[in-house]
């Protein structure tokens, strides 16, 4: 059980690293003029690699940890995120039909990618710590 956990959270923390490097591809991305693109590449990573990540975090490991771990702020993180994805979907659309400018979207690209940064980082120093049954007060914080 804590084996499965633990290599559970591994394979997650490695699809971590793997995303931060494509977002941080597709952020210089955003910076040149090929906003389309890097969106389009965003979006898909977004709804495909990343939802299939937070789809095993709230399913595979919230089971293995339920007698330790409520998940309920994950899915609210998690939740958080697809709005911020189908919003951003919405933005292209208008953009594309010339409604939007290209400053706004990029604004909210750039903020998406930093929620989920933010979000790994939480996972990070947070959730998989207490998902894992370590002492809380090794993890820090101001509580
Ligand atoms: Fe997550
Ligand atoms: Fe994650």
């Amino acid at each position: 059980m804590e084996d499965k956990i633990r290599n559970l959270i591994e394979d997650l923390l490695k699809e971590h690293r793997e995303f931060l490097e494509t977002l941080t591809r597709i952020e210089e991305d955003l910076k040149k003029d090929v906003l389309d693109k890097a969106l389009e590449k965003l979006l898909e990573v977004m709804k495909r690699e990343v939802e299939d990540h937070a789809i095993r975090e709230e399913q595979e490991l919230a089971k293995l940890t339920q007698h330790r771990f409520d998940p309920e702020a994950l899915v609210f993180a998690h939740d958080n995120i697809r709005d911020r994805v189908a919003e951003l979907e919405d933005l292209l659309e208008d953009f594309k039909n010339g409604k939007r400018s290209s400053d706004l979207i990029r604004r909210e690209a750039f903020s998406l990618i930093k929620l989920v940064r933010d979000h790994f980082q939480e996972e990070e120093n947070l959730f998989f710590p207490m998902m894992r049954g370590e002492d809380l007060e090794h993890i820090g914080g101001d509580g």
